[in-house]
């Protein structure tokens, strides 16, 4: 089966929606594994753009999206997306969207306590997106989830939210923040169930059926490698495992279905949210970067730090995310730059690594080691084969392949679907 799993490379916006949107007109099916409303695709599809968060970019492309157990899903957050691209046009339903049966939801007391911890954290807190992701996933590990199929059972919600409110009006109550009742609760989560219960199955098996079939299947991966429970900069970090590894277990398949593993970096970085960054910019130059490159959050519209390209951070997102190949974008933004720097290791309490320390301190005390390169003159945007790239472009991108241990398999050079240089198509295995 060729099948092709994207994931971040960097700390998430990578510019994964076009990617995304190019790989998914050659597959037949698109998954999302894990995250939730906290991710951001933009897909700018001829004069239309479309914003999505939950929904697999697939369904712009008319192609059968699922939503796996590995996401955790808000239904207002879906139901809000589904009315959204409908009135943009698209075709959005049960008959093309499935939901698996056994994903746990986000209700409204997740935001809430999010917000709450947040704001108890004051100068140290994480920069979440506020959406609850992290106490969501907290209850599935936690066993005290609300899942989608238990919409078809009253009494099993009626029990587990009682199971819930103990849990979280105890720890609202301890931040000072209002508390939940239930009724309303169960009230919201009976009304939802004839609207949700309709595009709840066991995506497994419609997956393992593809299998069988001979099927392409895109698995879409949010947020990156950097902001991964485990390998990221934690705590600075989204609550599930971004890397492609999490694909099967997030959406209920084999490890050997996830195929080919694509990377997705900018070709200089950006972060949003609060953590170490070790190559950020703070003068003219990250300025430049985050104007030029627009760079302002999808989801909460928060200005992105900004910084050079750090190699030695991707090359160990390459590493740990299992990735065959660099889909590298906004090559253009650097355009014009007289000189580039890129990270390719880290100065670590006078120390020097080429890898990203795990401790928090560690982190925060790295400092990047720069290498200097020239910059190019003329522009690369609109590209669409190295030959119309300028030559220190074109050098750029093969420091940058040595540096990260990996090929680079295709460039993106402006947000139209269609300026991409496709070396390699990757459902080609
Ligand atoms: P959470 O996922 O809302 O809990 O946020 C945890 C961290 O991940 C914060 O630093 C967020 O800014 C970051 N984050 C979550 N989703 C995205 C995304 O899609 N792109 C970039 N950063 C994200």
């Amino acid at each position: 089966m060729a099948n092709v799993a994207i994931i971040g490379a960097q700390w998430g916006d990578e510019g994964k929606g076009k990617v995304v949107d190019w790989l998914a007109s050659r597959a037949d099916i698109v998954v999302r594994f894990q995250g939730g409303h906290n991710a951001g695709h933009t897909l700018v599809v001829g004069d239309t753009t479309y914003k999505l968060s939950l929904l697999p970019s697939g369904v712009v492309r008319g192609k059968l999206g699922i939503i796996g157990n590995g996401v955790v899903l808000d239904p207002d957050a879906l139901f809000s997306e589904i009315d959204k691209v409908r009135a943009q046009g698209l075709d959005v339903g049960p008959h093309n969207l499935r939901v698996a049966e056994n994903t746990p939801l986000i209700l409204p007391l997740h935001p809430a306590l999010d917000r709450a911890r947040e704001a108890a954290r004051g100068e140290d807190k994480i920069g979440t997106t506020g959406r609850g992701i992290g106490p969501a996933y907290e209850d599935k590990v936690g066993r005290r989830s609300i899942r989608v199929c238990d919409l078809a059972e009253p009494e099993t919600l009626s029990a587990k939210l009682d199971e819930l409110l103990l849990h979280h009006n105890s720890l609202l109550r301890g931040l000072g923040s209002p508390e939940f009742e239930k009724q309303p609760l169960l009230d919201a989560l009976l009304a939802l169930a004839p609207r949700l219960l309709p595009y709840a199955e066991a995506v497994w098996e419609t997956l393992d059926a593809a299998r069988i079939d001979g099927k392409r299947v895109l698995f879409e991966g949010a947020q990156a490698v950097m902001l991964d429970v485990d390998h990221g900069t934690y705590p600075y970090v989204t609550s599930s495992n971004t890397v492609a590894g999490n694909a099967a277990a997030g959406a209920g398949v084999g490890p050997n279905a996830i195929g080919t593993v694509l990377g997705i970096a900018k070709a200089y970085a950006t972060r949003v949210g609060s953590g170490p960054f070790p190559s950020e910019l703070f003068d003219e130059t990250g300025k430049l970067l985050g104007e030029r490159g627009h760079e302002f959050g999808t989801v909460t519209g928060r200005p992105r730090r900004c910084g050079w390209f750090d190699a030695a951070m991707v090359r160990q997102a390459v590493k740990i995310g299992g990735v065959n190949g660099l889909v590298l974008t906004k090559l253009d933004v650097l355009d014009g730059l007289p000189e580039l720097q890129i990270c390719v290791g880290y100065r670590v309490n006078g120390v020097a690594m080429k890898r990203l320390p795990a401790g928090m301190r560690a982190q925060a005390a790295a400092e990047p080691i720069f290498e200097v390169m020239q910059g190019w003159a003329g522009s690369t945007r609109g590209a669409r084969s190295y030959a119309e790239l300028p030559a220190e472009a074109v050098k750029y991108v093969r420091r940058i392949e040595e540096l990260v241990e990996a090929p680079v398999m295709m460039l993106s050079t402006s947000p139209d679907r269609d300026d991409t240089i496709a070396l390699r198509d990757p459902f080609a295995g």
